[in-house]
């Protein structure tokens, strides 16, 4: 797709995952110019080398960055993958201390330094990470949101699509709430194509029952810990699913997708980040209320939301 003229994503913290959002958004052409920048210079201009050596294959973009805090100003969009990430085992909620402190001075220099953008919160807890940031730095929710279930909802429709034999952007299914331990799906508007998952028959695929979805939720709830425990990070899929954010944003695409926004009487909760599907344009993100959500779904967004609401709560101010 032709590059935005003029445009600009920077990417803040060039570790395994930043470093993939800026591989990513070179290989997908998201940006005229995609920016890395890292307080750490020498990972920070080896990792800009390394993707500028091969951008004789990638689009029109160039890629610079460095530990310079200029390499932030007149971003469209801002990444922040900064800060300590999940060992083996840990939750991301556990992450909160160390990345709230980091947060705490790094996001308004940012802001500073780039006071238009639009912020994608990718550093766990996102939905956390998220909330203080939007408290602290007065900005509207719509500009600072999280990357949130986008990654989880791409893991269930990869599993979706493996069971059913449909190519994963044919199958409508959001995995909604917090990005962490208590994201639910929401099974009861999800559709393969536009036929209701449930009522879903094709020969030689099993129809997807009750049991099912209870597997694949608890699949797609574990996969993180999976890939950590064996390669120590993820990054592929969330460098995928951070730029197909910013895509939207650049683009003014009004693409729906499950960004985590500080939500205001969503379903009657208010102050928490959690993600439900959302209209993603130039102006940020814009959660879609009419999502239909049975009795069962509330209970779970509203469980999740205590959940996040509990460690934000648990944060000096
Ligand atoms: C993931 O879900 C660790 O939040 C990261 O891959």
């Amino acid at each position: 797709m032709a590059v935005i003229e003029n445009s600009k994503i920077t990417v803040v913290g060039a570790g395994s995952v930043g470093s993939s959002v800026a591989y990513a958004a070179l290989i997908r052409g998201a940006a005229r110019t995609v920016a890395l920048y890292d307080i750490n210079a020498p990972r920070a201009e080896a990792e800009v080398l390394d993707l500028a050596h091969g951008t004789m294959f990638t689009g029109s973009s160039s890629i610079i960055g460095g530990a310079d805090l200029s390499a932030v100003e007149g971003s469209h969009v801002v990444i922040v993958t900064a800060g300590a990430k999940q060992n083996p085992g840990q939750t991301r909620l556990e992450l909160i201390g160390t990345n709230a402190r980091i947060f705490d001075t790094m996001i308004p220099q940012l802001v500073e330094a780039a006071p238009n953008a639009v912020f994608v919160i990718v550093t766990n807890p996102c939905d956390v990470l998220t909330m203080r940031a939007v408290r602290r730095t007065g900005l509207a929710p719509e500009r600072l949101f999280a990357s949130g279930t986008v990654l989880d909802t791409s893991r269930l429709r990869w599993l979706l699509a493996a069971r059913t034999g449909v190519a994963a952007r044919s199958i409508h299914a959001h995995i909604v709430g917090e990005h962490g331990d208590t994201e639910f799906a929401l099974w009861s508007s999800a559709t393969i194509g536009p036929v209701a998952l449930q009522d879903w028959r094709r020969p030689g695929h099993e129809p997807i029952t009750r049991a099912h979805m209870q597997e694949l939720t608890d699949d797609v709830r574990n996969a993180a810990y999976r890939v950590i425990e064996g390669k120590g990070a993820t990054n592929y899929a969330i460098g995928l699913s951070a730029v197909r954010i910013a895509e939207a944003v650049l683009r003014d695409e009004n693409a729906v997708l499950p960004v985590s926004t500080v939500l205001d009487d969503f379903h009657g909760i208010s102050g928490v980040a959690l993600s439900v599907p959302s209209i993603v344009n130039a102006s940020g993100a814009f959660p879609v209320r009419e999502t239909p959500f049975d009795a069962e779904e509330l209970e779970l967004l509203r469980s999740s939301a205590e959940a996040l609401r509990e460690v934000d709560a648990s944060l000096p101010e």
